[in-house]
């Protein structure tokens, strides 16, 4: 009897060694140690053992039962427990899939404040218009009709690529999407398209601001010009009205200031009847300037100030998105911590 085990010890963890699936080495456990398996099958003949050997016999049945068990473990644990794709496994795609966390991205805020945005102004017949980040002095100053003298050239001011003092046209980083407002004129005269002219501008400015809670040397303009022929202040006002309702909502109020640019006459500064922070009462935002484009700036693109007139407008997307979406720090905008952006 006690041969008899080793033989079937040796052959069964023989067999095992060879098994080469998980399928081999179920079929492996139901031949050798299941309910009607070879070791079971030995057990009736301990009957036949004479007595004063029936205690060792006993102790080498329970040691190859062990072992074997043991071997079954360590082998189905090394060949892990993944179903086989040995010919005749059926794959179940009616099954449920194995879930595992997966974490959609999205756009940024920003990104999807502009789409917004421009989607409202497109409801109103404004195309989007894009230019350059990197300027020069000509479309940023000049033809804004800001003259060399102007505050807003001075270099500490504006992150210039070139030195003003010795290069004729510096390029800069724009500090305004106004240049937007230039390049495009120029393009509809030079292509011969416009005017007319319905556009809005998104796009990123720079200044040398000092970083807080409210403001960053990088922040979104959207700037807007309509160019047609009799357009006035009231279209301008209707226009910015149209959009507070459309994007703030039937409460949303706007407020025109008489205020100053160089390149609209008259000029306005901008405010809005917003709340800034969720469940605070509304209160007037300031959110940009807009005006009558001045007739020098029509010209210094080529168009005649005696046939067309038009309005622009600029205003700040950060401020918008702030408002709109409860953010209380400008900062939280281009920080990229995961754990703020996931909550918007
Ligand atoms: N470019 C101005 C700024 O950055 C904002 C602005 C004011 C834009 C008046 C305009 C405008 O188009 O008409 O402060």
């Amino acid at each position: 009897m006690i041969d008899d085990l080793n033989q079937l010890e040796a052959e069964a963890l023989a067999t095992l060694a060879d098994a080469a699936d998980p399928d081999a080495v179920e079929a492996w456990r139901i031949e050798y140690l299941g309910s009607k398996g070879r070791l079971k099958a030995l057990m009736p003949r301990m009957k036949d053992v004479p007595k004063d050997q029936k205690g060792a016999v006993g102790k080498r049945l329970n040691e190859v039962k062990k072992a074997l068990e043991q071997a079954f473990k360590d082998k189905k644990s090394a060949s892990g427990d993944a179903p086989s794709r040995s010919a005749g496994s059926i794959l179940d795609i009616t099954e449920p899939g194995v879930i595992e966390s997966r974490h959609l991205g999205r756009s940024h805020i920003i990104t999807r404040v502009i789409e917004e945005l421009t989607e409202v102004f497109g409801r109103m017949g404004f195309a989007v218009a894009e230019g350059p980040e990197l300027e020069d002095d000509e479309h940023n100053f000049i033809k804004l009709n800001i003259p060399p003298e102007h505050p807003a050239r001075d270099p500490i001011d504006n992150f210039y690529v070139d030195d003003p003092a010795t290069v004729t046209t510096p390029r800069m980083l724009r500090s305004q999407t106004s240049t937007v407002q230039i390049r495009t004129m120029e393009d509809a005269v030079a292509k011969g398209w416009g005017p007319p002219i319905k556009i809005v501008s998104p796009g990123r400015v720079y200044r040398p601001d000092t970083v807080d809670a409210t403001h960053s040397f990088m922040f979104h303009q959207l700037e807007g010009l309509f160019i047609d022929r009799g357009v006035t202040m009231i279209d301008l006002k209707t226009t910015l009205m149209q959009f507070a309702h459309a994007y703030f909502g039937p409460d949303a109020d706007i407020r025109l200031r008489p205020s100053f640019f160089p390149f609209t006459e008259p000029s306005a500064e901008l405010d809005m009847m917003i709340a800034l922070k969720p469940g605070t009462e509304p209160d007037w935002i300031e959110l940009g300037g807009c005006g009558m484009v001045d007739p020098a700036v029509l010209e210094n693109c080529g168009i005649d100030p005696e046939e067309w007139t038009g309005f622009a407008f600029g205003f700040g997307i950060e401020r918008i998105a702030m408002g709109r979406y409860g953010i209380p720090d400008i900062r939280m905008l281009f920080e990229n911590d995961v754990r703020f952006l996931s909550q918007l």
